[in-house]
């Protein structure tokens, strides 16, 4: 695939085949991601793989966690605390579409909180992704990282494998780090499910729109 399709063809995947994604899969697309670029060369990425019993236990103890105490907070602030537009308008759209194609109603709180529960499991993708970074390493490493992200999801592409980044398993780093033996001196970025698309799954049979690049790019001559 060359990287013009690749990147419009990546999106994010929500349901996955019960597929197992081979070790040498998963190395392959991790030695292609490495060759992303990062300020003075530092690398600052640390993904841990998450699979077999490490990821049912792991899952398990989200959703209790989830159940006990709600929603948790990630080591550092993802979205803004109060919305303006045009990104509220955007964002309403993006959870709409989803709802829409699993015919879930907006005030459905039962079936809404279920999907909303499904992000804990990763979606049940056979392999789960966590990127960790040192905590002494400022904003620039988060640039570094989202190439770094990206590289991973169109590597995946190529593969013939599915990804959803996922903020959301970034809500509970304290549960995350004990589990996966990292230390407090580490951010958790966010997770990443990846697997084979079931492509026979609504959630996984729409595009999210984006602006026009007239939309967002002055020129200046
Ligand atoms: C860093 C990051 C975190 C995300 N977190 C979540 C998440 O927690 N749950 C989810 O369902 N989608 C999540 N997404 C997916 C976005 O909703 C999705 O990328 C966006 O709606 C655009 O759709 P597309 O990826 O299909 O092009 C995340 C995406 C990124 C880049």
């Amino acid at each position: 695939m060359n990287i013009i399709d690749a990147l419009g063809y990546r999106k994010s995947v929500r349901a996955f085949l019960k597929k197992e994604v081979e070790t040498d899969q998963i190395t392959r697309i991790l030695n292609a991601a490495r060759h992303a670029p990062s300020g003075t060369n530092a690398q600052p990425w640390d993904v841990a793989i998450v699979r077999g019993k490490t990821r049912i236990k792991l899952t398990t103890a989200l959703i209790e966690a989830f159940n006990d105490n709600g929603l948790g907070e990630m080591d550092y602030k993802y979205y803004p605390v109060k919305w303006k537009e045009p990104f509220k308008k955007r964002r309403v759209t993006c959870g709409a579409q989803l709802y829409s194609a699993l015919k879930i109603n907006r005030k459905d709180k039962e079936k809404r909180l279920e999907q909303w529960l499904a992000n804990y499991k990763g979606f049940d993708a056979p392999v789960l992704l966590f990127f960790f970074l040192d905590s002494i390493m400022e904003k620039g490493s988060f640039l570094d990282y989202g190439m770094f992200i990206q590289s991973v999801m169109l590597a995946a592409l190529e593969e013939g494998l599915a990804t959803c980044a996922q903020a959301a398993l970034g809500q509970n780093p304290e549960l995350i780090k004990t589990t996966l033996g990292y230390g407090t001196d580490t951010t958790l970025i966010c997770g990443m499910a990846l697997g084979y698309e079931d492509t026979s799954a609504p959630q996984n049979n729409y595009r999210t729109p984006r602006e026009t690049v007239e939309g967002f790019t002055k020129f200046f001559e």
